[in-house]
């Protein structure tokens, strides 16, 4: 199956904090950012990646990466759903068109494992992922409770326990069509910009928005995104462990 990649990259990490942008913290191996592009690039049928920068960006360019011959570069936006949408345009500009396969990953996603990738493709051929999308996803694990106001301790009581039961966690990549995913973003930017109005966090909500119902694909827990410190400690462990692994094998 032939598919594009569009890598959102222009986040500021501003739940983690740090010195630089999460995507260009350290890890075994790598950056962060350059784990996140590494599964694609061996990957048979890709037809190219795009990564969305910030507008101020000067670390990608000096990245070996920066270098490869499927890597193309455009500016992303002020949220995700914008910097995904400069990706799929300059996809479009590089050729792609409204049928072709998109898959959408995180940049601050630096542990996708192959086994993933392939189930996530193996799912776009059947026919409800051909017809719908599909995303990695993991079903919740824990009881999940909805909170009241926080209150004076800066703690807030439990209002309800929320069955988990159905519930999934979204991860990427989150594959679609480049048409029907540029639609759905166009217009939940349109309605986020109304009174109340909410940008979705992923592709998927997009896409559910225009009454889609994308395919949930099982991902891994290794799958982590890095949003606080502790995740990039978690992801370092997983990176070392899969080194050691292939040493011993
Ligand atoms: N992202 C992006 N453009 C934005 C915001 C986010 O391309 N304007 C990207 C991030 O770089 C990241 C992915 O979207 O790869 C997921 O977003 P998130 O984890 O929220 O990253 P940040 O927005 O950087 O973090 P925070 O929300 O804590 O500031
Ligand atoms: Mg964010």
């Amino acid at each position: 199956m032939n598919y594009w990649v569009v890598l959102p990259a222009a986040g500021r990490g501003e739940r983690f904090g740090g010195p630089v942008p999460k995507q260009y913290e350290a890890l075994p191996g790598g950056l962060v950012i350059e784990h996140a592009l590494a599964p694609f690039l061996p990957s048979k049928g890709l037809r190219g990646v795009v990564v969305a920068l910030g507008a101020d960006d000067t670390r990608f360019a000096a990245l070996p990466v920066a270098k490869h011959p499927q890597v193309t570069t455009t500016t992303g936006g002020a949220s995700r759903a914008e910097s995904v949408l400069a990706g799929l345009n300059a996809v479009r500009a590089r050729g792609g068109t409204e049928n072709d396969w998109v898959l959408v990953h995180d940049a601050a996603r630096p542990c996708l494992g192959a086994e993933e990738l392939a189930a996530l493709l193996t799912a776009l051929a059947t026919p409800e992922g051909a017809s719908s999308g599909a995303l990695l996803a993991l079903p919740v694990a824990d009881t999940v409770k909805r909170s009241g106001a926080l209150g004076p301790t800066g703690m807030a009581p439990v209002t309800a326990t929320v069955p988990r039961e159905g519930l999934w966690r979204a991860l990427t990549p989150q594959a679609f069509c480049l048409g029907p995913l540029t639609a759905a973003l166009e217009n939940a930017l349109r309605l986020a910009a109304a009174p109340g109005g909410e940008v979705p966090t992923d592709d998927a909500a997009a896409i559910e928005a225009m009454g889609g119902a994308p395919l949930l694909v099982p991902g891994s827990p290794y799958n982590v995104k890095v949003t606080l410190p502790a995740d990039l400690t978690f992801a370092a462990t997983v990176l070392r462990s899969r080194t050691e692994t292939t040493r011993h094998d």
